[in-house]
């Protein structure tokens, strides 16, 4: 028998990337899974592949910076799959911008998705836990970008270091009701959110990024999914309140230099951005539901 056989997890942002590899691979652990995202169609297609594994699936339109719909996701996991075990607050966005031109909306955004929207999650789900009496585990996507910070990065870095922190006062405040709270640090994870980073597959980004990078390679959602399953095992009982950063070693590597002037990566951070800017175009009316 797998090791999460009759629990359920609760994940958001579980429509794309890390969400959806996560779901996925618990799902291969044996648990039923509660897709949350703001983004239906791709919940559901998340859901599909959870199925696929023998296991039950839900999808939940919900914005996580709302509480009413976060509560109410939270509601529906209990009444249709029985129980909620698990959480990962995962979704998440990011805005660049400068100090001297950042918009208050972008910034706001951020701060509601990112760090208001882990609070709602994690609150959600651990009143629910707390109620049900039978402990639980909660993982919250902070970021390598906690601990590093770039120019026009800052506002995603203070969310994302503020993840990191407040996992450290849940991890006081819950274990007494046997559920640990702990915070992944991914570094570069190909996709949709990072394809300006992680650039395209054999592609001058790519290149640059892989011989920056110790490991050799760019991150992939499996690769932060299997830390995930880590500490959702019996392994991971005596670990809470810790940030786990998983970046194939990228936090120390030295900068590539020449490589910002290097006429094809130009082209490809371009095409990235307009892809960016389209992809924002689309989210932006959801994200403001709330
Ligand atoms: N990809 C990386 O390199 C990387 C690195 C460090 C941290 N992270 C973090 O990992 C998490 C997942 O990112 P990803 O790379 O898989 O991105 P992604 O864009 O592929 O997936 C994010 C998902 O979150 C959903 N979402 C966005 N806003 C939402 C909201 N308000 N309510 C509910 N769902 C919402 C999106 O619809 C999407 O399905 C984020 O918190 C991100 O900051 C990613």
């Amino acid at each position: 028998m797998s090791y999460l056989s009759g629990k359920v997890a609760f994940i958001t942002g579980a429509g794309s990337g890390i969400g959806r590899g996560t779901a996925e691979r618990l799902a291969r652990e044996g648990a039923d899974v509660c897709v949350v995202d703001i983004d239906l169609p791709g919940a559901e297609e998340t859901a599909s592949l959870v199925r696929e594994f023998g296991r039950r699936a839900i999808a939940v339109k919900a914005n996580v910076a709302s509480k009413p719909q976060i509560q109410a996701a939270a509601d529906r996991c209990v009444q249709e799959l029985g129980r909620l075990d698990i959480c990962v607050a995962n979704a998440g966005i990011g805005r660049m911008g400068s100090i001297l031109d950042m918009e208050l909306k972008d910034w706001q955004d951020q701060v509601d998705i990112n760090l208001t929207g882990v609070f709602l999650t994690v609150q959600a789900a651990a009143q629910r836990m707390v109620r049900l009496g039978q402990g639980g585990r909660i993982i919250c996507i902070s970021s390598l970008a906690a601990l590093n910070v770039a120019p026009g990065m800052w506002g995603y870095s203070a969310t994302k270091a503020g993840v990191a922190i407040m996992v450290r006062g849940w991890a006081q405040e819950l274990g007494r009701f046997g559920i640990t709270v702990n915070a992944i640090g991914p570094g570069v994870i190909d996709t949709p959110l990072a394809h300006g980073l992680a650039g395209d597959e054999g592609g001058p980004i790519r290149r640059a990024l892989e011989q920056r990078t110790p490991v050799g390679r760019v991150g992939r959602p499996a690769d932060i999914a299997g830390l995930i399953a880590f500490l959702c095992s019996p392994d991971a009982d005596f670990m809470t309140g810790s940030y786990l950063l998983m970046d194939g070693g990228l936090r120390d590597a030295p900068p590539l230099s020449g490589i910002e002037q290097n006429e094809e990566v130009m082209q490809e951070r371009m095409r990235h951005m307009a892809a960016a800017m389209e992809r924002r175009a689309r989210q932006q009316p959801l994200i403001d539901e709330r």
